[in-house]
């Protein structure tokens, strides 16, 4: 990313001076929303920000066994650039944001598009589970407990077309519900995109909650992506848009720096980010840096997806 930075390389190397300067105006315009915000919620509006269960939730197979970050670690150590590029930033500014109703737009090459109500879209899928290790392409990494429903399960009923090679999918817009947006750090709406077979992988899942709850704000509320074997930031948040293509989708984060993003995103310890190692990481919680392990540790179950792909240009 482009604000946040490995402990051990120092500020000034990792933040491209423009946007460092442009910190100060995020500072000031989100504060300014945030008052606004207040002033405009309403009662049904506040009481849609308490945290609550979420009922029905069966343990899935494919959780990883390692014990789960705290919770406090994984809502309030945060990247979400439409809230702030501090880690802090997405918990503190994000608290007003109500993302109900919402609603998710199916185009593209698929069957039927349409606008659908996203409580209508998930209901006839059974809520997971599924404990993954999250690896951020900044060198940090969490354990979480997500709660969602496979990926795969929600494409085969929205039923793309055969032609349709790619999934695309778009974060809100609404610089006046995200504040970040009112600052140009990446362009906006932010766009992620998955092969088709990576998205139909039984790992990728679309996550609704976490530890048993409801997604908070920060977190990416009330629908976003989790493929586990990926950079923290193919896991768009806040969707409202999926689109099926046969053209490979231009990520957000390639957008803005080609030469250290790639669409793939593949956790990979041998190819380094230009401007820092990717062989260790920084567990949340632990002193001692662990080895950043091939696909995050799930080799076995996504190596072939790439079998003849040369990972060092398709980063
Ligand atoms: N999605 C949107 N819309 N905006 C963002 O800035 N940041 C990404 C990803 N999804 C981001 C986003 C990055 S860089 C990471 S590491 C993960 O979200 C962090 O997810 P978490 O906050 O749930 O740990």
């Amino acid at each position: 990313m482009l604000i946040r930075k490995p402990a051990d390389i120092p500020y000034s190397e990792v933040t491209p001076k423009a946007l460092y300067l442009r910190r100060r105006e995020f500072i000031q315009t989100a504060a300014a929303g945030a008052i606004g915000a207040a002033v405009a919620l309403s009662p049904r509006e506040s009481r849609a920000q308490g945290r609550a269960k979420l009922p029905n939730v069966r343990k899935s197979s494919l959780s990883a066994t390692e014990a789960p970050n705290s919770y406090d670690d994984a809502t309030g150590y945060n990247n979400f650039y439409e809230f702030g590029t501090d880690k802090g930033d997405p918990k503190a500014n994000a608290q007003r944001f109500v993302p109900r109703p919402w609603s998710i737009r199916v185009d593209g090459l698929v069957k039927t598009p349409a606008t659908i109500d996203l409580d209508t879209f998930l209901k006839p899928f059974p809520l997971e589970e599924r404990i993954y290790r999250l690896r951020c392409v900044e060198a940090w990494s969490m354990v979480i407990p997500w709660v969602g429903v496979p990926l795969a399960d929600v494409i085969k009923k929205l039923e793309p077309q055969p032609s349709a090679k790619f999934v695309e999918f778009t974060t809100l817009l609404d610089a006046s519900r995200m504040p970040g947006q009112r600052v140009p750090v990446l362009q906006w709406p932010y766009v992620e995109g998955l092969r088709m077979d990576e998205a139909m992988h039984p790992l990728s899942i679309l996550a609704v909650g976490l530890y048993g709850e409801t997604l908070p704000n920060q977190n990416g509320a009330p629908v976003r992506l989790v493929v586990p074997w990926k950079y923290g930031f193919k896991g768009i948040k806040s969707i409202v848009r999926i689109r099926f293509t046969d053209q490979q989708p231009r990520n957000s984060w390639q957008v803005s720096q080609p030469r250290e993003y790639g669409f793939y995103a593949n956790v990979n310890p041998e190819v380094d980010h230009p401007r820092w190692s990717q062989a260790t990481e920084r567990r949340l919680g632990e002193f001692r840096r662990r080895k950043t392990e091939m696909f995050n540790g799930y080799a076995q179950q996504v190596a072939s997806l790439y079998s003849g792909l040369d990972l060092r240009k398709n980063y």
